[in-house]
């Protein structure tokens, strides 16, 4: 009872979707924020959480997931570099990253603009995250090598220390502000002026569908129009909203709000139903072009040789380079929710039971009604004991099928 309070009570704060970490992790949480607060059950944690924010913000930290690092996702950081070109008056550049968790999405931005050639004056990067302990990593200005995940050191921006950290050179931090903040509080940002660029990666697929909804207006309401909003994997933001669209020869997960196009009256607010239709999600049509310098152009003939390269592959039961191939494929067009189910089955029988899962919350991300996703989750929550979720899931899937029964002809 108490255990539901809680998650109602994470959900209805942080937005959070208790379906995305899976029983284990949050019964592990839970475990570890009564550790901390010193709580013996949950009644006693749900108590102290209710009344006293600070206690609730120590909570949260066992529930949020931190994971990041440097320009990931390099694409868009050449989106980033375009943009900034094609908008010279704007100056300075006002770049939102948020979630930013401890700050290396807001530093890549600021590193990429600098070396750009943009004057540290013209950059203001305000980066906005819910974990207290991520922001005060983030403003220290020092990271873990791990942080560039192989990437060579961004030098002169990021020097290394004599233990082997990361140092933000001065000049660098001047460019980044990093602060504490909800997502969902809706006055987060009002005191804002307007950000000519919007990071939102790798958070809306952790929400509840209202949730992102939720964020997505607040977010839009914050663009200072034409703006350029960059989304995260399988995060396909304009199916959330119509005032968005491609970002032009851009990475597909990279959009414009608010470019002059035909009006519409439902222009700036999320759709209704902010879930994507049903599958399969239609891949980027566009051919993208990525500046000068980066990766060949990814053609649609490449990425459907890949993906039936992918098919092939798994078929001749060469799973190792049927996911090689597949995941090329997703690097082209991230959100085909075809290939993220077949990543999944490949995972699945590679015994990667954590990407699997991770492929097929993805694929439910992008099509909440995708029966054979669901089955799978439930098969791997039985390998891994998680009875409950199990249940669950069979229970959602046992509704879909009887819709599905219904509105046949
Ligand atoms: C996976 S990280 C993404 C960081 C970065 N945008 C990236 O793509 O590398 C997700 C972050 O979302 C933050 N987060 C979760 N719920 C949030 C909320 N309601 N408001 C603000 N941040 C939140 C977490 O603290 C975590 O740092």
């Amino acid at each position: 009872m108490s255990r539901q309070a809680l998650i109602e009570l994470l959900q209805a704060r942080l937005g959070l979707d208790p379906d995305t970490l899976g029983p284990r992790v949050i019964d592990d949480a839970f475990a570890d924020a009564r550790r901390a607060l010193a709580a013996p059950d949950d009644a006693a944690l749900y108590r102290q959480v209710l009344m006293d924010g600070k206690a609730f913000s120590e909570l949260s930290e066992h529930f949020v997931v931190p994971e990041t690092w440097f320009f990931r996702a390099p694409e868009q950081f050449q989106d980033l570099v375009r943009f900034a070109r094609e908008q010279p008056a704007r100056r300075p550049l006002r770049i939102l990253s948020l979630p930013a968790s401890t700050g290396e999405e807001a530093y890549s931005a600021a590193i990429a603009l600098l070396e750009a050639g943009l004057a540290a004056a013209d950059i203001d990067v305000l980066g906005i995250d819910v974990s207290q302990t991520a922001i005060r990593r983030g403003s220290a200005g020092v990271f873990r090598p791990s942080a560039l995940r192989g990437q060579p050191i961004p030098r002169p921006w990021l020097r290394e220390a004599d233990d082997g950290s990361l140092e933000a050179d001065p000049l660098l931090r001047r460019c980044v502000r990093l602060r504490t903040g909800n997502a969902l509080d809706p006055k987060l940002l009002q005191s804002e002026p307007g950000f000519d660029v919007i990071f939102c990666r790798n958070l809306l697929i952790y929400l509840r569908p209202e949730a992102r909804a939720q964020l997505l207006h607040t977010l839009l309401s914050a663009a200072r129009a034409p703006a350029l909003v960059l989304a995260g994997q399988a995060e396909v933001l304009s199916s959330m909203s119509d005032a968005l669209r491609p970002y032009e020869g851009g990475c597909p997960l990279s959009f414009m709000h608010g470019a002059p196009r035909a009006a519409s009256a439902a222009q700036g607010l999320p759709k209704a139903a902010p879930r994507p239709t049903h599958r399969p999600a239609p891949a980027p049509a566009r051919v993208p072009t990525p500046p000068a310098g980066s990766a060949p152009p990814a053609t649609p003939s490449l990425a459907q040789e890949d993906i039936a390269r992918a098919h092939q592959l798994a078929d001749a039961g060469q799973v190792d380079q049927a996911r090689a191939a597949c995941l090329a494929h997703l690097g082209r067009q991230p959100a085909d929710v075809d290939a993220l189910y077949l990543l999944g089955l490949l995972e699945s029988a590679a015994g990667n039971a954590e990407a699997a899962e991770r492929a097929f919350t993805q694929v439910l991300y992008l099509d909440r009604d995708h029966l054979d996703a669901i089955e799978q989750r439930v098969g791997l929550a039985e390998r891994r004991g998680a009875g409950d979720q199990a249940r669950d899931l069979r229970a959602r899937a046992a509704r879909l099928r009887q819709r599905q029964r219904e509105a046949a002809p």
